[in-house]
């Protein structure tokens, strides 16, 4: 059960297999909306689409990389056809990239992360807010980070892509927010998913405890309790914003 109320909603979270993305799923799941699992990984989120219908939800997976504006395209088409509506969309999908100083940062990295962390979120919204106005309104919530407000050294494409989703997030709430789109954007610390325990020794996680004020690293289910509060009704005058949900990191 969750507190927030999504019967007869869509929800489509992009990067839905894993991590974040896949506990946004499970909470708008648990608030009774129908979902969209869409990711690059299809044997992970098929095994979830597949759990999830045990459990009586009504989940589609779409393979999609929203680098490529013609699956997202199709993505948000895919959506339509199978629930007839897209009321909620999270676009969460992202990666670190590879470290390195500015000067060695290898070209096809920096494109192959600005593609997926920026670009992606912009052929997200492209497709989606068109159909979440045909659905007659919702809310789009874009996952940037600690890394949109502050900086470190070894992931520039990351940190200037997650600055950049802050800005487009603003834009898109001026843009859409009075037709009945609210847009905005979450930004978390350090949060325990594959993507940061893959690079995480000992020194670098007590490194990163030092940075955290609360004490601990965060949670996927904290983050996506966030993402579900701002696309629920009890966020109805909130659009542009950027929730930091970060155990105090921005504030040291
Ligand atoms: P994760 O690695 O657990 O999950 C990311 C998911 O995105 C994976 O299922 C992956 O297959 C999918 N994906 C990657 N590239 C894709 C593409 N081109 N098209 C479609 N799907 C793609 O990562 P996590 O930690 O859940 O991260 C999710 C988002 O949260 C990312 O945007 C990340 O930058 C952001 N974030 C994560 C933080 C953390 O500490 N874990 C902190 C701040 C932000």
């Amino acid at each position: 059960m969750s507190v927030f109320d999504f019967s007869d909603k869509v929800a489509l979270v992009t990067g839905g297999a894993s991590g974040i993305g896949r506990a946004c799923i499970e909470a708008f799941a648990a608030g009774g909306a129908k979902v969209v699992v869409a990711d690059l990984n299809e044997a992970q989120g098929e095994a979830l689409v597949a759990q999830l219908q045990a459990d009586g939800v009504q989940a589609k997976f779409v393979a999609a990389d929203v680098a490529a504006h013609e699956d997202v395209a199709a993505m948000v088409q895919s959506t339509l056809s199978q629930f007839g509506a897209l009321h909620f969309a999270v676009n969460n999908a992202g990666v670190e990239g590879v470290r390195s100083a500015i000067a060695e940062t290898d070209l096809d990295d920096w494109h192959r992360v600005i593609n997926i962390n920026l670009n992606g979120v912009f052929y997200c919204m492209r497709e989606e807010v068109p159909a979440i106005l045909q659905s007659g309104g919702g809310a789009i919530v874009n996952m940037s980070s600690i890394m949109g407000s502050v900086s470190t050294p070894g992931i520039s494409p990351y940190v200037a892509a997650k600055h950049a989703v802050l800005g487009l997030t603003k834009t898109a709430a001026q843009e859409y927010s009075a037709q009945g789109v609210r847009v905005n954007a979450v930004c978390p610390g350090f949060i325990e998913t594959p993507l940061v325990l893959k690079h995480l020794t000992e020194e670098m996680r007590a490194q990163a405890l030092a940075m955290h004020p609360i004490g601990h690293l965060g949670k996927a289910e904290e983050v996506a309790d966030t993402v579900t509060f701002l696309c629920s009704q009890q966020a109805s005058f909130v659009t542009g914003s950027a929730y930091s949900v970060d155990g105090g990191y921005l504030t040291i």
